[in-house]
């Protein structure tokens, strides 16, 4: 009796745990997962071009498959543990951040001794003699959707004391990536066919000594921070829905005077220079109620039987951020492909599954792919036309605002969504119009003014 008891006992510990188990896997192999973007990463590919006499020479190419995420300034920074005792005799396109220690050599003095040599690209400019095809672009890479062509960047390594068949040569280990914060996770490198190279002629096929790749993912739960944007809603029928108070952080001018700036001090030309020149790179914001460096304010301007209309309004509220290529994905369920977009380019995110309620907004080159740091031209703004899906709409005046807005990536706040400006629905006032109804809002007016009288 006992000794059944404890047994059913043991059964179900190892049941607990065996459950407890599966709901860790789950939750970490959901983590990494992004549904808008399920095959986005960044392949670090290797190909050795040559062999020398104690070593080789590797194009080391980063592509960078993800749909809507960036490597914007600083730049990457790529690290990894050589697997021997190599070190890098030279670089083109690209430098180690530390030379290390090379003692040990006399005459020859390598580019990089370390064992664990850290990589970032060259600025623009560079000296023609040391650069090579997609390299020295300050470590910005784009997004995949946004502009494939620059969603690579390039830099070449000669390696020595390493060896020199594709039989002896050892892959790197312990890969890391920065862009530029953290947040990427490298796999292990894997040695794949040779990578296959065309002449620009297109007439003759050379192809890598020996190839491997190393492909890295992001997870937007391995970067612990708070946000860096927020959401504010309006309607031509009701008041603004400001972002939350204190979404990026609260005003303390207390304890941090120094924490924002007003864009009337006196001394904000050279708070904002200084910052340049110390090349400090957080964010200093304009005091607002919610101190976020990015607000995204979405304005339902229209609303007629067959389409509506939206203005979306991004404004850069951080003095230390010119935002390049800056992206912005949101989530409505009345996207579809006769949505207009006037001002951004755009495109929706995988429109081949059940959930393509997702779009991809960004600026147009040389007119407003720039948001400028914060100030008067530090705003883009588009206007959205919608049709309307009549199956679509629900009562609760809510149907006209997002469910979620990305800025590059990074989740922007929404205020409550029992906090949502209210919108008449469509179907009750089918077949009146705007004029209608504030004739009859004035009507009313007029009449309960009346009445008081
Ligand atoms: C990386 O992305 C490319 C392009 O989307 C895809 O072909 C490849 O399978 C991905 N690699 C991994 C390991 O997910
Ligand atoms: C590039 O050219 C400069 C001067 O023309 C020379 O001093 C330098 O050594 C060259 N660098 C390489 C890597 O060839
Ligand atoms: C090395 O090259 C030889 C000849 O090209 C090839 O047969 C072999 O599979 C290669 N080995 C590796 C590990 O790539
Ligand atoms: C891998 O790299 C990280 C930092 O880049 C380091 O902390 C860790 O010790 C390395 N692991 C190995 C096995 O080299
Ligand atoms: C290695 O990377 C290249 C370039 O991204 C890609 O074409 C190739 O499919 C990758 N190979 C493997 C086995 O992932
Ligand atoms: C700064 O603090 C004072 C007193 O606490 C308050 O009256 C004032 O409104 C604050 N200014 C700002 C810009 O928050
Ligand atoms: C948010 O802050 C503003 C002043 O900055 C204040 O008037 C308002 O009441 C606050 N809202 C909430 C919900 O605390
Ligand atoms: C943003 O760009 C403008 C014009 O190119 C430049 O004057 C300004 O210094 C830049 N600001 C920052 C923070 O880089
Ligand atoms: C867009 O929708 C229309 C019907 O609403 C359809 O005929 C057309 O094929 C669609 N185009 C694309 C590219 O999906
Ligand atoms: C998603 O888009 C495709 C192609 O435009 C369309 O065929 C499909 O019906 C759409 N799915 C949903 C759920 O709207
Ligand atoms: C909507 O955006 C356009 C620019 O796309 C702008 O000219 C217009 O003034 C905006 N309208 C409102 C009501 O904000
Ligand atoms: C929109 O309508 C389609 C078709 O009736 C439905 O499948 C979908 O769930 C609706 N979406 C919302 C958010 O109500």
């Amino acid at each position: 009796m006992e000794h059944c008891f404890r047994s059913l006992l043991r059964l179900s510990t190892l049941v607990i745990s065996l459950i407890f188990l599966l709901s860790c896997f789950g939750f970490t192999s959901t983590e990494a997962y992004d549904a808008l973007d399920p095959n986005g990463n960044i392949t670090i590919r290797w190909d050795i071009i040559d062999w020398m006499a104690d070593g080789y020479v590797a194009v080391v190419t980063m592509l960078n498959y993800q749909q809507y995420r960036h490597i914007e300034e600083p730049g990457w920074t790529l690290g990894w543990s050589w697997a021997n005792k190599e070190v890098i005799w030279s670089m083109l396109g690209g430098q180690a951040t530390e030379q290390g220690d090379c003692l040990r050599f006399k005459a020859n003095i390598p580019h990089c001794c370390n064992k664990d040599p850290t990589v970032v690209d060259l600025f623009p400019g560079t000296p023609h003699n040391r650069t090579i095809p997609n390299c020295c672009k300050g470590g910005v890479v784009s997004s995949w959707a946004q502009d494939s062509t620059n969603a690579v960047s390039s830099f070449q390594v000669s390696v020595g004391n390493s060896g020199n068949t594709n039989g002896t040569v050892k892959v790197p280990k312990n890969f890391s990536l920065n862009a530029p914060g953290p947040g990427y996770t490298c796999g292990s490198a894997r040695i794949v066919n040779p990578t296959r190279f065309v002449t620009p002629d297109g007439r003759r096929i050379t192809q890598a000594m020996m190839t491997w790749n190393v492909t890295c993912t992001y997870s937007r739960f391995l970067v612990d921070k708070t946000p860096t944007c927020c959401v504010s809603l309006s309607s031509f029928y009701d008041t603004i829905v400001p972002c939350p108070n204190c979404t990026c952080g609260c005003q303390n001018n207390l304890t941090h005077p120094e924490n924002c700036m007003n864009p009337d001090s006196p001394n904000l030309a050279s708070v904002v220079s200084g910052g340049q020149k110390s090349n400090n790179l957080a964010p200093l914001v304009q005091c607002t109620s919610h101190m976020c460096p990015v607000q995204v304010h979405w304005h339902v301007k229209l609303n007629h039987n067959d389409y509506w209309k939206v203005n979306i309004t991004i404004t850069n509220f951080n003095y230390r951020m010119n935002y390049t290529q800056w992206n912005l994905v949101v989530q409505h369920p009345a996207f579809d492909n006769s949505t207009q977009i006037s001002s951004f380019n755009h495109k929706p995110l995988n429109p081949y599954t059940s959930i393509n309620d997702t779009t991809m907004l960004w600026g147009v080159k040389f007119y407003n792919d720039l948001l400028m740091q914060a100030g008067p031209l530090g705003k883009v703004e588009s206007e959205i036309l919608f049709r309307k899906n009549k199956s679509n709409f629900t009562s609760d005046g809510s149907w006209g605002f997002p469910r979620t807005v990305f800025f590059n990536g990074d989740s922007c706040t929404m205020p409550p969504s029992d906090a949502y400006p209210f919108i008449p629905n469509s179907s009750i006032y089918r077949n009146v119009s705007l004029l209608m109804l504030l004739i009859s809002l004035l009507t009313t007016f007029a009449t309960h003014f009346a009445c008081v009288v």
